[in-house]
């Protein structure tokens, strides 16, 4: 008599989880891509993340910018607690990459954590004490952890200027350096946090002091200045 068999379950091989995914893993000598389980965190359930911004209400300050090395846009939304002129709640949203997500996510938390940052201190927030709580970015994303930062002192200008206190907005003026080749402090700045490191690397991308000789100290004391403030 024919008896009728099962047929086995083939094993499909088991799917990597989206989270392993996004490594990009480093070969031989190559700078690690690797990110943190806190970035992975951070980017997979962001914290503080506004999807329509047209449901966004009664914020104090509302701050822009786009970052000229990706043309990635990051808006950050701020509420103030005027009493003791502390943040209370950051919100925001962004087009930017995974390091971006994952840095203004952590960026959100740490500016309204334990009952919220009083506003001096968060205008001084750098861009290591983001990185360190995410464990750490690749180098060449950190430009992406900055973003975060510049939309939230663009926010707080925002709110300064709305509550009429003109006397605390920090203006960000772009200083011209080499006349001849129109590169200003930002555009090194941008530079340096692009991985343009050397005087070398600095000259090749802005072609700063190229053809003007007597700049050459004050590009060399900004890049220097530029890559202690972004990696330590
Ligand atoms: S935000 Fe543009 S590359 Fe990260």
């Amino acid at each position: 008599m024919l008896t009728y068999k099962k047929p086995k379950k083939k094993k499909t091989p088991a799917k990597k989880s989206l989270a392993t995914q996004v490594d990009i893993v480093p070969k031989k000598g190559e700078e690690s891509w690797l990110y943190s389980d806190i970035v992975k965190e951070h980017f997979f359930t962001p914290k503080n993340l506004v999807m329509d911004a047209s449901k966004v209400k009664d914020y104090d300050g509302l701050g822009m910018v786009g970052s000229p090395a990706c043309g990635d846009m990051m808006k950050v939304w701020v509420w103030i607690d005027k009493k003791n002129d502390k943040i209370k709640k950051m919100q925001w949203q962004t087009f930017g990459c995974a390091s971006a997500i994952g840095a203004t996510s952590m960026l959100s938390v740490m500016v309204s954590e334990n009952g919220g940052m009083p506003i001096e201190q968060a205008l001084k927030i750098r861009p290591q004490d983001i990185t360190s709580r995410l464990g750490g970015l690749p180098t060449r994303k950190i430009h992406c952890s900055v973003l975060g930062d510049k939309a939230l002192r663009s926010a707080l200008n925002n709110y300064f200027l709305k509550s009429k206190q003109k006397n605390r907005i920090v203006e960000e003026h772009a200083r011209m350096i080499d006349k001849i080749a129109q590169v200003t402090d930002h555009d090194i700045e941008e530079a340096v946090l692009e991985g343009a490191i050397t005087l070398e690397a600095i000259q090749k991308k802005t072609k700063a002091g190229v053809g003007n000789p007597e700049v050459m100290p004050e590009v060399e004391q900004l890049i220097k200045f530029y890559r202690e403030k972004y990696f330590g």
